[in-house]
């Protein structure tokens, strides 16, 4: 799917020095608000996985939630949010990691997922992975199948995809 990971790099705008000194950040918010560009990325993400292959989308707050909620929509599934610390209003699972910048935590519902169920969990970025091992924990703690994880854009030198072997990431474009 060349021409899908063309779509995402031209959606993305670089930010040096965001959120800190050395860090370039790649800012995906002009992909989300091209309509055509956001639609094609959407659907090509269902092509991958399959429409039928997952009974709910799992999104990581909060540029995941955007994601989550498009594919969601297509498909007829819903979404579970899986949340920074401290948001959830009912029991939760938590999970912490580490970011590219920082230190943090994950939490979902307990009570999220019928046992079983099988989950696509989607995020904008893959960078150190930290996040990502951390959803796809606590989906699973929380009775959930993965189903698939996929991100628009994968960040190759943070080596995530490494971090969360043997688990398997589909990345429409990797820089
Ligand atoms: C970004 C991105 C991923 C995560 C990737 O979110 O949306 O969730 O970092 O980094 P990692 O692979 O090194 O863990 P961020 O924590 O900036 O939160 P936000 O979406 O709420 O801004
Ligand atoms: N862009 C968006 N999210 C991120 C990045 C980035 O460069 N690095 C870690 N999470």
């Amino acid at each position: 799917h060349t021409d899908l990971a063309a779509i995402v790099e031209s959606g993305t705008v670089d930010v040096p020095d965001f959120p800190k000194p050395g860090v370039v950040f790649k800012d995906l918010m002009p992909l989300f608000a091209d309509g055509p560009a956001f639609r094609q990325v959407i659907d090509g993400i269902i092509a991958h996985h399959g429409e039928g292959s997952f009974d709910v989308v799992a999104g990581v707050e909060a540029r995941g939630f955007v994601v989550a909620a498009a594919i969601a929509y297509a498909t007829g599934t819903g979404v579970v949010p899986v949340r920074k610390a401290g948001k959830l209003p009912r029991k939760a699972l938590s999970a912490s990691y580490e970011l590219e910048y920082g230190e943090a935590a994950l939490e979902v519902h307990e009570d999220a997922f019928i046992a079983g169920q099988r989950v696509l969990v989607v995020d904008d970025v893959l960078a150190t992975g930290g996040t990502a091992a951390a959803a796809l924990e606590l989906v699973e703690r929380a009775g959930g199948t993965v189903a698939g994880f996929t991100v628009l854009m994968e960040l190759a030198f943070l080596k995530g995809r490494e971090r969360l072997s043997p688990r398997t990431v589909h990345a429409l474009l990797t820089v």
